[in-house]
């Protein structure tokens, strides 16, 4: 083919390549990611580097600064948010579904895989964990 069909194709495939980069809701987290253990020991230092790292991201423009999920964008969107304060509010999750969460997002939940480390976002976790209520898995 010429190179005016190659260069059509190489757009299409481009733009295919693009159609399916769009983010997708994911419905069921990886078994190996639910078990994955927190490799930090949740301690003041460990609570205070995750509180940084929730703090310079934008975490709390939807979570609230407290975590009560009252955030001026989940305000705006009306997201369904858990109130990380009230008791049993993470029951249900394993650290390493936070973990994974934050990585990957989920709905409106940007992911934060690649703009913080593996470590800052475990830190994160750990934080969130700290919060009254949230509970230690
Ligand atoms: C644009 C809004 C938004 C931002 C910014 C955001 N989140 Fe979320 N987050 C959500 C929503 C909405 C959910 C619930 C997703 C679902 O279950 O559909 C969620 C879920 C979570 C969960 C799973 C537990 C739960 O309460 O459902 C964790 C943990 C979490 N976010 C942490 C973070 C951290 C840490 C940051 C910053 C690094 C962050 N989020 C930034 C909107 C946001």
């Amino acid at each position: 083919m010429g190179m005016r069909n190659v260069a059509l194709c190489a757009l299409l495939c481009l733009s295919l390549a693009g159609c399916q980069s769009q983010p997708k809701v994911e419905t069921k987290i990886p078994q190996e990611e639910v078990d994955r253990k927190n490799p930090l020991e949740s301690n003041a230092a460990t609570i205070a580097a995750g509180l940084q790292a929730y703090g310079d991201t934008d975490c709390a423009l939807c979570h609230g600064k407290d975590g009560g999920g009252k955030g001026v964008e989940a305000k705006d969107i009306s997201m369904s948010m858990h109130d990380w304060r009230k008791a049993g509010s993470l029951d249900k999750f394993t650290d390493g579904e936070l973990n994974y969460l934050i990585a990957k997002g989920k709905g409106h939940m940007p992911k934060y895989e690649g703009r913080e480390t593996p470590e800052q976002i475990w830190q994160m976790v750990v934080y969130i964990r700290s919060l009254p209520g949230s509970g230690a898995h």
